[in-house]
């Protein structure tokens, strides 16, 4: 048995204790409420990383929620790999529907996790990936075999769309300076099939909001009479996609660089059973933009989705009412090289252009960002890809994911670094839903792999 697995066999118990405990800090960024949750998560992952042995580790503040930076330098001449992962979750809701609850973790054995799964909200996204890095380093300190230099950037906005990460970027590029950015935050194939994450989509979202009559009305006497804004808001909103669910805000597809016939045959070659997939979510068929597979309409194209949408009464029994006003949460994912404020404006001159003169609408920016895709000819994807050959015993697929790190594509502006997305998390891990859960397989796995991505990663950089 190799020294590193060794080593996590016997502090393994220790390893998921550290991270339940971490579990159990409700660091929900979103809601304000968990104010100092979140504050008390990022002390508690600052303490981690210390006591790991990182010589340097400070909290340090932004506008925002604080970001966890942390520095182990052993040689100016040796190369620098920059951690970058999160501390904050997701909002729980709705919790009704969580089979424990969200903050007190429990593992449990499933069918793709035979040896357990630690359920609970960030388990997978992102404490538990986070985590396995703080993990991998510890074992690298002690068993001597750190081979390079090491920054840890873990922030607790990501949930948020990073809204102070710029800020502290651009004013941070020295201390952030690295050679390479490895982040876990994604997902794999599956626990026999590992896969390196090639690309991420952009985001656009909005706000919209539409108002009829100055005050709430009763259907009966103004119904037929005046728009409804519900009505027109829905009605708006079915026409943003056409009969092939192609998306019909003018200029929207302008700047999509389409996949090769080549690339697509690639990513064909990916094992996947669209069966598995269909019964894993209990629908009867699958939906999507015509001519493309599931995988494609995931990954390589953009899409338009309500995120959520509210208005009138909601609540028991039946109340007859025309609202004054109707609302709608509105994502847009998006594929190179679509740009975000672009893609926003587009979607905001055309929501105004469509609609109705009965009502008045309001579309609100939210946050955005880049799309990224990332080529595997670089030595931090050869490194990565030896160090899951070795602990998987088969080589990993490249695969383009269809989630958003925004971050990502910012580091690549500002450090001009590359980021290696090494995510051992899966699909049906349930991430931003309820009864999230993170494989114990998967994270001990992790914390195996990453001490090799290192080792690979500096013997790379040597014979470059
Ligand atoms: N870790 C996810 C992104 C992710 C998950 C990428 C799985 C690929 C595979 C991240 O925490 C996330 O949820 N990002 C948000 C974007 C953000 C701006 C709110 C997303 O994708 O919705
Ligand atoms: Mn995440
Ligand atoms: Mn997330």
């Amino acid at each position: 048995m190799s020294a590193v697995k060794n080593y996590i066999d016997q502090n393994k118990n220790r390893f998921l204790e550290e991270l339940i405990s971490l579990l159990k800090l409700p660091s929900v960024s979103a809601d304000k409420t968990y104010q100092n949750d979140v504050l008390m998560t990022a002390e508690a992952v600052k303490n981690y990383i210390e006591k790991a042995g990182c010589k340097k580790v400070e909290i340090c503040e932004t506008p925002g929620y604080p970001i966890v930076f942390g520095e182990h330098i052993i040689d100016a001449n040796l190369p620098t790999i920059l951690v970058y992962g999160h501390y904050d979750v997701q909002p729980a809701d709705p919790i009704d529907l969580w089979d424990s609850p969200p903050f007190e973790p429990v593992i449990k054995k499933t069918e793709l996790h035979p040896d357990g799964a630690i359920y609970a909200r960030g388990s997978c996204d992102d404490k538990g990936q986070m985590y396995m890095h703080v993990k991998a380093f510890e074992i690298m300190m002690n068993l001597n075999t750190l081979p390079c230099n090491v920054k840890f950037m873990i922030e607790g906005e990501e949930e948020i769309g990073s809204p102070s990460l710029e800020w502290f970027v651009k004013r941070n590029e020295e201390k952030l300076s690295n050679d390479v950015i490895l982040i876990s935050d994604t997902g794999m194939i599956s626990n026999q099939q590992p896969s390196i994450t090639t690309g991420l989509r952009g985001l656009s979202y909005v706000e919209v909001e539409v108002t009829g009559p100055n005050r709430d009305l009763h259907s009966g006497l103004y119904g037929g009479a005046v728009a409804n804004p519900i009505n027109i808001l829905t009605k708006m909103i079915a026409s943003l996609h056409d009969e092939n669910n192609h998306i019909t805000i003018p200029g929207f597809y302008d700047k999509v660089i389409d996949a090769t016939q080549e690339e697509r045959t690639e990513m064909a070659k990916a094992p996947f059973s669209l069966d598995a997939y269909k019964k894993a979510l209990d629908i009867e068929e699958v939906y999507g933009e015509t001519g493309y597979t599931t995988n494609e309409r995931n990954s390589i194209r953009p899409t338009l989705d309500v995120n959520g949408i509210w208005g009138g009464y909601t609540g028991e029994g039946a109340k007859t009412v025309i609202a004054s006003k109707a609302y709608a949460k509105i994502s847009m994912r998006l594929v190179p090289d679509q740009d975000p404020d672009e893609i926003t404006k587009l979607f905001s001159d055309h929501f105004l252009s469509i609609a109705p003169k009965a009502v008045k609408v309001k579309v609100t920016p939210h946050h955005g960002g880049h799309p990224y895709v990332t080529p595997i000819d670089n030595i931090g994807y050869q490194a990565a890809n030896k160090a899951y050959t070795e602990t998987f015993g088969v080589p990993a697929i490249p695969q383009r994911s269809g989630g958003s790190i925004p971050i990502v594509a910012l580091f690549e502006k500002e450090l001009k670094s590359k980021t290696i997305l090494m995510g051992f998390g899966l699909d049906s891990d349930a991430i931003h839903s309820p009864n999230e859960h993170f494989g114990v397989f998967n994270y001990l796995k992790g914390i195996e792999t990453i001490p090799l991505f290192y080792k690979n990663y500096v013997e790379l950089h040597q014979n470059q």
